[in-house]
């Protein structure tokens, strides 16, 4: 059996031949003389156009929109036509056939209304293109850092200690199975105790990745991370992916290169490897997204220091929704005009005030910032932020208090400091912005399969 990408890129391979394939049909227009379908099987942005003529009767021009069928027939090329060529049908079997009431017309649908049907939203063309991005991004990320040596962490997604210390975290209890039979569910207890203390899902994996640093140097993790973030936005999740290099004996221009050569790749292999579903962002999505792309990886990325930043966005005469002073944190609406309007691609802002950023990062000399970094582009705002941690054990247990956090809870990541310490330094890739910046997509609802966010768990 072959495949429409197949198909699509090697069409003369297959010309005059037989061909089997298994799809949905995206269309049916059945005419007098002669039918058309348009198969879709996943594989590839386009449709490929299937024809029979009409005194194959009912058995064909039955075949509603959305049908699952396997067919046969001879690939011919067709070169008046629109498209280059067609399959002319010999068999075709009705696998599964659809209720009238099939949700997904042949109109455009809003992706608003998508959402409400994302069972059936990985069948619309965007999100056919999306997800193929996904899961080709997703392992061009393990390629990358297999490729450069880095070891794979599993980090556990239940963890007991806060990683970014922001109080965001989901709580886990444990369901009293003994008592759930025939009970409705709000007679069930609760046990808080199954793991001897609070259980969380992990906000982060850096605090067991940086455990793993300290014995495999170069490692990272990929995976689900929760934020019980209460902000309804189109770039914030409850559930999303992060990718979390942590490396030892690494500072922060280390980072910062390979924070840039990672994103680097990533837009290379998007150009590469889904050449179509790149052109079809660019055609249907953002116009502008291959210019962008292209003129980031000619110019290469810029980078200013947080104070530098706040002198900028105070002398630009704009006028802000939130305000801007030193020591407030950057809102996206300061992100974006950093972005949009003064370096107009990306920039790495660095050297954060100590106050708004996490405990683990590590202090400057100046006492009023650490050594913290945000990679800021433009259309979305941040999608990395990392810092070089704090290694040195004293100041790392000073910053804890000061933050109001047990250094009881976190004595094993304070060890870390006393057996082997390096300076060490990693950063977290927020996956679906990074999609989001490969595609043109608006709305970090539209490259998640199953959406987790505020006053929405269906699916
Ligand atoms: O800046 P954050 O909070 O950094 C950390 O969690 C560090 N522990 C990472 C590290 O140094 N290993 O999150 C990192 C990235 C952000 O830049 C953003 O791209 C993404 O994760 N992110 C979110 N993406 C979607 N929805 C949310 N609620 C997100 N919160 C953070
Ligand atoms: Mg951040």
């Amino acid at each position: 059996e072959q495949t429409i990408a197949a198909i699509y890129k090697n069409p003369t391979a297959f010309y005059n031949q037989k061909v089997r394939l298994s799809g949905w049909v995206r269309n049916h227009r059945a005419g007098k003389q002669v039918g058309f379908i348009e198969l879709v099987d996943g594989s590839y942005p386009e449709s490929l156009q299937l024809v029979y003529s009409a005194d194959r009767g009912e058995a064909f021009r039955d075949v509603s929109l959305g049908a699952a069928v396997a067919v046969s027939g001879h690939l011919v090329a067709t070169p008046e036509a629109k498209q280059a060529f067609e399959l002319r049908l010999t068999e075709l079997d009705l696998v599964g056939g659809t209720a009238e009431d099939y949700p997904l017309q042949k109109k455009r649908h809003s992706f608003e209304y998508l959402r409400t049907i994302a069972h059936l939203r990985p069948r619309a063309n965007t999100f056919q293109s999306v997800f193929r991005l996904r899961s080709l991004m997703s392992f061009a990320v393990h390629r990358y850092f297999h490729e450069k040596g880095f070891l794979q962490v599993h980090t556990p997604v239940l963890t007991a200690s806060d990683a970014e210390g922001a109080g965001e975290m989901f709580q886990v209890t444990a369901l009293d199975l003994d008592r759930l039979a025939g009970q409705p569910p709000a007679a069930l207890d609760y046990k808080d105790d199954f793991f001897g203390g609070p259980a969380h899902l992990a906000v982060s994996g850096q605090l067991n990745a940086e455990a793993f640093a300290h014995a495999f140097k170069n490692v990272y993790s990929f995976g689900p991370t929760f934020r019980a973030e209460n902000s309804n936005t189109a770039r914030h999740a409850a559930e999303f992916w992060m990718i979390e290099p942590e490396c030892a004996f690494c500072d922060l221009d280390g980072l910062i290169d390979l924070a840039e050569d990672f994103i680097r790749a990533m837009i290379q292999t998007a150009f590469e490897e889904a050449p179509q579903d790149i052109q079809f962002f660019n055609d249907f999505i953002d116009d502008g997204l291959i210019q962008r792309l292209e003129a980031v990886q000619a110019a290469g990325f810029s980078s200013m220091t947080y104070t530098e930043a706040i002198d900028l966005l105070e002398k630009s005469g704009q006028s802000f929704a939130y305000p801007v002073s030193w020591g407030l944190d950057l809102q996206t609406e300061h992100e974006r005009f950093l972005t949009d309007e003064v370096v107009k691609g990306p920039v790495f802002v660095t050297d954060y005030p100590e106050d708004i950023k996490a405990f683990y990062m590590r202090g400057n000399d100046d006492q009023k910032t650490v050594a913290a970094v945000d990679l800021l582009v433009p259309g979305i705002g941040e999608i990395i932020g990392g810092s070089q941690r704090e290694e040195r054990f004293d100041l790392l247990a000073q910053r804890l208090a000061a933050k109001g956090m047990s250094t009881e809870a976190y004595q094993w990541y304070l060890d870390l400091r006393r057996y082997g310490g390096t300076p060490h330094a990693g950063f977290g890739v927020g996956f679906e912005r990074l999609l989001m910046y490969l595609s043109g997509m608006k709305n970090i609802r539209d490259v998640i399969p199953f959406p987790r966010v505020p006053k929405q768990i269906n699916f």
